[in-house]
C-alpha cells in the first residue's frame, strides 16, 4: 500500500506501507522525521498529522484517548490525527498525510 505524506516543509514522499502497520510506523521507517517519542502508545501526540479532507471521512472516529491527546497539539484542525491511530488496511491504499509542526520536536 501506499501513504502520500507532506512533510513540513512542504514536499510530497510516496512511502510504502503494509497492512497492520500503523501509518506512524511507516512514515518513522521510511526516514521521514516523525519524533512520535511514546513509540505509537497513544500519549504524546507527537504523531500528529493532518488527513486531507478526500479521506479524513473514511476512518474511524477518533477514540477517547486520541481526542483527549489532541487537545495538547499547536494546531488542532477538524482532520487532526494521531498517525499511530490509523491502522492501515487495503482500503487505505493511497491516504494522504500531512505532518504537523508537532512531529518535528
Ligand atoms: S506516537 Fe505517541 S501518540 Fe502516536
Amino acid at each position: 500500500m501506499r501513504i502520500s505524506v507532506t512533510d513540513t516543509n512542504g514536499t510530497q514522499h510516496d512511502i510504502e506501507a503494509k497492512e497492520g502497520d500503523k501509518a506512524m510506523e511507516a512514515i518513522r521507517d521510511s526516514g521521514l522525521t516523525i519524533a512520535a517519542l511514546c513509540g505509537g502508545c497513544c500519549s504524546c501526540a507527537t504523531c500528529h498529522v493532518y488527513v486531507s479532507d478526500d479521506w479524513a471521512d473514511k476512518l474511524p472516529p477518533r477514540s477517547e484517548d486520541e481526542e483527549a491527546l489532541l487537545e495538547l497539539v499547536a494546531e488542532l484542525r477538524p482532520a487532526s490525527r494521531l498517525s499511530c491511530q490509523i491502522i492501515m488496511e487495503p482500503a487505505f491504499d493511497g491516504i494522504e498525510l500531512e505532518l504537523s509542526s508537532d512531529t518535528n520536536l
